[in-house]
């Protein structure tokens, strides 16, 4: 299997999880970042950036990836749950793979363990783009769980 990882994170949570995960597999990673970063103070970036976007699904510009996606089977997608959902970068990724024609498994965490946010990210994520393939992966997980869970696929 060809797999890439793509991951979005703020406060390095995801992107800790990536990168002790990745030491089994060492698979390619890019990382989704906002063209214009979110403020790195909590209340600005949770109560006013973010909160606006999600609500009213604004898709923002996102920093160019240099990756060839039709050469991966697989996209395993990070990312940490913001207001319910998955952070509107994530939909502007999503957009830029259409086509693709692999499966994306789709990985989240949040702070509060709340299964209806990976059920509102799969159906979100359904939304944007119904061609796509995508999978449930973990949600609130575990780095060994996440390593056994990425051997079986
Ligand atoms: C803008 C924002 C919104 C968030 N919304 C939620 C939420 O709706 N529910 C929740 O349980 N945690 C929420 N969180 C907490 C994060 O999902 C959690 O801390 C996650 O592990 C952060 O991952 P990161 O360090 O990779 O950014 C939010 C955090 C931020 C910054």
């Amino acid at each position: 299997m060809k797999a890439l990882i793509a991951y979005f994170s703020w406060s390095n949570n995801t992107k800790n999880l990536v990168e002790e995960l990745n030491t089994n597999f060492n698979f390619d990673v890019v990382r989704i970042d906002r063209k214009e970063p979110y403020s790195r103070d909590y209340d600005t970036c949770a109560y006013v950036e973010a909160k606006k976007e999600v609500e009213m699904r604004i898709h923002p510009e996102i920093k160019k990836l240099k990756v060839d996606f039709n050469s991966y089977d697989k996209i395993l997608l990070f990312f940490p749950i913001w207001w319910y959902t998955f952070p509107m970068p994530i939909a502007t990724f999503i957009k830029s793979l259409k086509g693709y024609k692999g499966e994306i498994i789709v990985f989240a965490n949040s702070y509060t363990n709340d299964p209806q946010y990976m059920e509102n990210s799969m159906k979100d994520l359904h939304a944007i783009d119904k061609n796509l393939k995508f999978r449930e992966g973990l949600f609130n997980q575990n780095v060994n769980k996440h390593i056994e869970f990425i051997k079986r696929i």
